[in-house]
């Protein structure tokens, strides 16, 4: 599973809404506790249903959202390019994060509302820099217009898929996408009905 975390109105929900439906609300509601999406990918011929975890950015609600960090592999740290105060809260966002977090977890770190020129706070620079010292990607976005929405969640697809391949057969991994826990002893009993990595790596491509 996937989770989009950053300050409220960074514009989590509307990223996540572009992306599965194609939808931007100019007017949408804060998010309360955490919201459920799910997309449907094929890898090898196996659908598998990536989930996608929306959460509140209010601070209220952070030890209920924190309670989903533990099962997550990829998460999509927002700021809101017109809003200083939200990329200050990156460190404090990645920190909370990684002390709870898988230690494979996969982030990007994304800058959104670069539709707002105009209003910018901070700089596309400012932001790859903060990416680099993490060593994650960073990707400028806008949810209105729909730049680089698909591409970054993408990459970040492809790289949880990679990097928790090397680690576990296909099949494990096809249950860890589809939020299942699975152990190591499960992951050899279930070696045997495996297939070559390199042809699933090829064969994976998502369902438009
Ligand atoms: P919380 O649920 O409170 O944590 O906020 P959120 O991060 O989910 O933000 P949300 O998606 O609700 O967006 C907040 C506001 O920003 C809404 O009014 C959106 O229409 C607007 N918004 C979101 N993304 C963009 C964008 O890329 N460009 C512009 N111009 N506005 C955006
Ligand atoms: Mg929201």
């Amino acid at each position: 599973s996937i989770i989009l975390i950053g300050d409220e109105g960074s514009g989590k929900t509307n990223i996540l809404s572009r992306y599965i439906n194609n939808k931007f609300q100019t007017d949408s509601k804060t998010t309360i506790g955490v919201e459920l999406s799910s997309k449907t990918f094929t890898i090898n011929n196996d659908k598998i249903n990536a989930q996608f975890w929306d959460t509140a950015g209010e601070e209220k609600y952070k030890s209920m959202t924190a309670a989903y960090y533990k099962g997550a592999l990829g998460a999509l740290v927002i700021y809101d390019i017109t809003k200083k105060q939200s990329f200050e809260s990156i460190d404090r966002w990645i920190s909370d994060l990684t002390n709870t977090a898988d230690k494979r977890i996969q982030i990007i770190l994304i800058g959104n509302k670069n539709d707002l020129e105009e209003q910018r706070e901070v700089s596309r620079e400012e932001g790859e820099m903060k990416a680099k010292g993490y060593n994650i990607a960073f990707m400028e976005t806008s949810a209105l217009n729909g730049k680089n929405i698909e591409i970054a969640f993408n990459k970040l697809v492809e790289e949880v898929y990679n990097n928790f391949r090397k680690e576990f057969e296909s099949v494990a991994n096809v249950e860890l996408m589809r939020g299942k826990t699975i152990t190591i002893e499960e992951t050899k009993k279930k070696r045997k009905k495996c297939c070559d990595k390199e042809a699933i790596a090829k064969k994976f491509k998502h369902e438009k």
